[in-house]
């Protein structure tokens, strides 16, 4: 695994433009799995997760020109695939496989999906919903294993518990039922919006996006098209972040501030002047420390839980006390001992994070665990005294499309040492 050697504290200042959503590009290529014609599909972020989805699907026989955007052809798919498993188990989103592909052959055999060790990472809602929707499909030494007759059947289905997975898992299942499907308590972050807009641009028959009853009319094909894939608002929020901990000043570009506005609520709490316009939102500290803000994540619009690590951190270094309260993943404060190494005041109990902003941080050698948990440490090089080590940077690069260069443009003092 890779690592970086950063040198802080610096002020981060400057422009960044934002990339392609990671959790738009990943549903709407599995998506793309369901549409025989040509696609071409724009902004897509090159992240280690899109790797390893082209991987998939060249395993598939799909054909993918890979230049500035994707073009994929899916018309002649191979009928004896085979999926090496460490492909299906780096990414969470390889769940997203089972839909099109019952679609496609009517069984699948595939190992369980991997992602983030932020919790257990079931997917007993996905099984769950998938059999409503006419799937024999269970789980046995630890592969998915699923068939359908001819094709999937419209149902009601009430979630019990909200998920992005698993509703994104019903959808696809739903495109080409027989009858209507109603999902009520959907999940509605954006991200879904995104891929139902892509679903709808190629002709598909979904109505109440970004509420949570989506109801799908089962169509008979769907057509090739060009789509463009939203601006990642995490990638956003952590360069907002980025700002906010350095005291310094940041505009982020391409990026629509509509779908971040509990972040930016949270932070003009903090004292920060916060400006937006259509396609740009801006933050300036005007060289003042941030005030600590209390945190509770939830499902979409309540506050993103993959911004949780990076109030966190915010909260290390402002003024006064806070609460981060985390209630979507059991297992994600991993990189709290990391923060500790760096003389944060902070200690956990049961869900809660509880914090006493100090001066600064200083450098220390410590680890990533996940994603975003990463990408915050690498923050907390940043502002800390002296040179600070983060190993295990490779959990980065499956979520933030050239992380170094755009904090470098920033002021960042960073250097990546490959590990081959
Ligand atoms: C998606 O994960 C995102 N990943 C996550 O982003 C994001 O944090 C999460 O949604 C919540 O917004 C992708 O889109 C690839 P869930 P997902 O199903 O689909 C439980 C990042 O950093 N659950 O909404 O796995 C689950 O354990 C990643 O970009 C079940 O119990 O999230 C969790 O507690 C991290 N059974 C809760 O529901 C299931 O079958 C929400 O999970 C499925 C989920």
């Amino acid at each position: 695994m890779d690592k970086f050697i950063i040198k802080g504290p610096v002020k981060l200042k400057g422009e960044v433009n934002i990339s392609g959503s990671k959790n738009a590009a990943l549903p709407i290529l599995f998506s793309s799995l369901l549409i025989k014609e040509i696609i071409e599909i724009k902004n897509i972020p090159r992240l280690k997760d899109i790797d390893v989805v082209i991987k998939l699907f060249l395993n598939l026989g799909v054909k993918i020109k890979n230049g500035k955007s994707l073009i994929i052809n899916t018309r002649n798919l191979y009928t004896n695939f085979n999926f090496p498993e460490n492909l299906i188990k780096s990414i969470r989103a390889s769940i997203w496989l089972i839909s099109p592909l019952l679609v496609r052959f009517k069984k699948i055999n595939i190992s369980l999906p991997g992602g983030c060790s932020i919790g257990m990472r079931p997917i007993d809602l996905h099984i769950k919903y998938l059999k409503k929707l006419g799937a024999n499909i269970y789980i046995k030494n630890n592969r998915i294993i699923a068939s359908i007759n001819k094709n999937f059947i419209g149902s009601h289905i009430i979630m019990k518990k909200n998920s992005v997975g698993a509703t994104i898992s019903i959808i696809l299942a739903a495109i080409y039922a027989q009858n209507i499907t109603i999902i009520d308590n959907a999940a509605k972050e954006p991200e879904i919006k995104d891929l139902i807009h892509f679903l709808k641009t190629m002709g598909a028959n979904i109505k109440g996006e970004g509420t949570n009853q989506i109801i799908i009319k089962g169509v008979l094909k769907l057509k090739g098209g060009v789509y463009t894939i939203m601006d990642d608002r995490i990638e956003t929020g952590t360069f907002l972040i980025a700002a906010a901990i350095s005291k310094g000043y940041i505009i982020c570009k391409n990026t629509n501030p509509q779908n971040l506005k509990i972040v930016l609520k949270k932070l003009k709490y903090t004292g920060a002047d916060i400006k937006t316009g259509k396609n740009w939102c801006s933050i300036n500290m005007n060289n003042k420390k941030p005030k600590a803000v209390n945190i509770i994540t939830g499902p979409y619009p309540s506050f993103p839980t993959d911004m949780q690590p990076q109030f966190t951190l915010l909260n290390c270094i402002a003024l006064g006390k806070s609460i981060i309260q985390e209630t979507i993943f059991e297992n994600r404060f991993l990189y709290i001992h990391e923060l500790i190494k760096m003389g944060a005041k902070i200690f956990i109990k049961n869900n809660k994070v509880f914090c006493r902003g100090i001066k600064s941080l200083y450098s220390a050698k410590i680890k990533a665990t996940d994603l975003r948990a990463s990408i915050s440490l690498v923050l907390a090089g940043c502002i800390a005294k002296g040179k600070t080590i983060v190993n295990n940077v490779n959990y980065i690069d499956r979520g933030y499309e050239n992380i170094e260069n755009k904090l470098i443009s920033l002021g960042a003092k960073i250097k990546r040492l490959e590990n081959k």
